[in-house]
Order: structure tokens, then sequence, then C-alpha cells
């Protein structure tokens, strides 16, 4: 392979940049032209490729987003939308792909994979780390960080007003953001879509801590099935008048931002693999980490994250933070 092409697709996270550095610098070892696609699948509909070299990728390893810039792409859902990439694919002479995303940039790879001959590779850049075949996306651990950062200082203001506060964060399918910033914040309960939210059982929750506790934090999935922050604070004021309730929502605060340790040497891991991977003949998986060493997930098993949450996590939290 003398050309190969990468790209971001979907929602950015923190360690994107990290992860095209590497596949360049990979490639660009192996002796291969590496060439950028900018804004995910809608560049290589509308033929927006770039060379990228050594020097191009200096200086980002430290910066949030993607240089590569990124989109939701409706088109390359359709099959002219696909026909139009693949026509610039081998326009550019483009012999292998690398695609950084999550399930949405996957689902989109495994039916281009079945369509058309030009090998593609994936890796997991998302925060909600809701992928199977790995144990963290590029850009989880930066938002969790994020997301604690942000709700120890609403933990302050919280204390000194003796307030309830409703901290609602990303995750619009998975609570996993939810779920470990919670337990790092000492949150008093934390709600997500994954196990079903029993209000009954959060009300009994909030009676008994309300004496010996001044400042309590519920951290909010976006997606959980009770509705978001706003409308669980609105139920629980209906319920508890005496309570001094406030919501805060994070947003798309917990999407930026310098990526941590942790994630820039994950993204430079699947980075500099995923190009290994794809010049040794890979082609329909995605590059993750478990355990500690580099695994292969085909497409189709990496997009069913399973939703699982252990429920001795949630008997620890529950003990904790009684
Ligand atoms: O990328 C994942 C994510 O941040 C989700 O947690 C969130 O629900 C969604 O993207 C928001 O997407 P957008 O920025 O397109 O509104």
């Amino acid at each position: 392979m003398k050309k190969i092409a990468i790209f971001t697709s979907g929602g950015d996270s923190p360690g994107m940049n990290a992860c095209i550095r590497a596949v360049v610098r990979t490639g660009i070892y192996h002796k291969c032209n590496v060439m950028g696609i900018m804004h995910g699948y809608e560049g290589m509909i509308d033929g927006e490729f770039i060379e990228l070299e050594t020097k191009s990728v200096a200086n980002i390893i430290q910066r949030g987003g993607t240089i590569l810039k990124t989109a939701r792409s409706k088109r390359f859902m359709t099959q002219e939308g696909m026909k139009q990439a693949y026509d610039n694919l081998v326009k550019f002479g483009i012999e292998g792909v690398i695609a950084i995303g999550g399930n949405g940039t996957f689902t989109g790879a495994k039916e281009f994979n079945s369509l058309y001959k030009i090998p593609f590779i994936g890796i997991p850049g998302t925060i909600d780390n809701d992928l199977a075949g790995t144990d963290y996306t590029i850009g989880f651990d930066s938002a969790i960080n994020t997301v604690i950062n942000a709700v120890d200082k609403i933990r302050d203001t919280a204390e000194s007003h003796d307030r309830l506060f409703f901290v609602e964060v990303m995750g619009r399918d998975a609570g996993l953001i939810a779920l470990k910033s919670g337990i790092g914040v000492g949150a008093e309960s934390i709600l997500i879509p994954e196990t079903k939210t029993d209000l009954n059982r959060l009300f009994e929750r909030l009676e008994r801590g309300r004496k010996s506790k001044s400042s309590k934090i519920i951290i909010v999935a976006e997606g959980d099935e009770e509705g978001g922050a706003f409308e669980i604070a609105r139920k629980v004021k209906e319920k508890f008048t005496q309570y001094d309730t406030r919501v805060s929502i994070l947003g798309h605060m917990q999407r930026g931002g310098s990526p941590t340790c942790n994630d820039r040497v994950l993204a430079s891991r699947l980075g500099f693999n995923a190009v290994e991977a794809l010049l040794k003949g890979k082609n329909g998986v995605m590059v993750g980490v478990i355990n500690n060493e580099i695994v292969f997930t085909d497409f189709g098993k990496a997009i069913k994250h399973i939703d699982e949450i252990d429920s001795e996590v949630i008997r620890m939290l529950e003990i904790l933070s009684l």
C-alpha cells in the first residue's frame, strides 16, 4: 500500500488529534503517502482531500477537537453518496482508509465495506465509551475528568447554600460518563439509561439523607428515560417543596479541552496499530484495547455495545453515597 487516507467523523473527542498524528507518522515511517479527508464522510463525498506530512501534525497532540474537522453525514447513508465517496477515493489513489469515530461512523464503514473493495480500519473515538471491542474509546477519560472538575466546583456552591443539584451530562444512549464521573464526585445518586430509574426510590433516598447532608448532587445522563435534569428536578421539587434545587447542564464543554495523558497514550497506540494492521491486510475491523492488549473487532460487533452495567458497581455506589 502506497497511499492511505485518514478522517474523523461523528462527535469530536479529545485525543482525536493525537490519533491523527500517530496515523500520519506511522504511515510515513512505512513509506506511505497519508492524505487527510476533511469533514468526515461529507468531505469524502465532496472530494476535500489534503496531503498530510510529518510537520502537518506537529504540536497537535495536546489539542482538543480535530484538525481534520468532523460531521455527521446523512448523504453517506445513501447509495449515491457512497458511490461518490468511492469515486473520490479512487480518483485520489487511496488504497486503504482509517476512520476515527463512533457508532455512526462504523455503521457507515460496514455498509461501504460490503459494496466496495477499499479496505477500512476503524479507531474508536467518542466521549461516550459506547463501543464493544475496546475497554475505552478516545476522549472518554478526558470527558469524565472535565465533568469531575466542573462538578467539584458545583459541590462548593451547593454545600454553601445547602442545595440539591441536578447535573446533566452527555450520553444520549449510554450512561457511562454519568456512572464513572458520578462515582468520582461522590454523587448522592446517578440516573442512567441502562438501568430503570425509580423515582420513588430516589425520593426515599433523598428523604433518608435529608438531615445528615447539607448538599446533594444527582448526576443525570441526558438519555435517562425519566427525562433530562430539568424534568427530574421538577418532579422532585413537586414532592419535596422544602428542597432548594438547581439544575446545571454541562453540555458541549465535555467534548472540548486538552486530552488527558491516558487519552493521548490510547490514541497514539490505536493510531499506530491501525496503520500497521491496514498494511498487513486487515479490513472491516475496529482496533481497540482490552486488558491492555490490542484487539480487532468486526465493525458489526463493535457497534453492538452491551448495555449491562455491573450490579456490584451500583451496589457500591448506593452504600458509599448513604
Ligand atoms: O459524540 C457523542 C455525543 O457527545 C453524545 O454524548 C451526545 O448525545 C451527542 O454527541 C451530541 O451530539 P451533537 O454535538 O451533534 O449535538
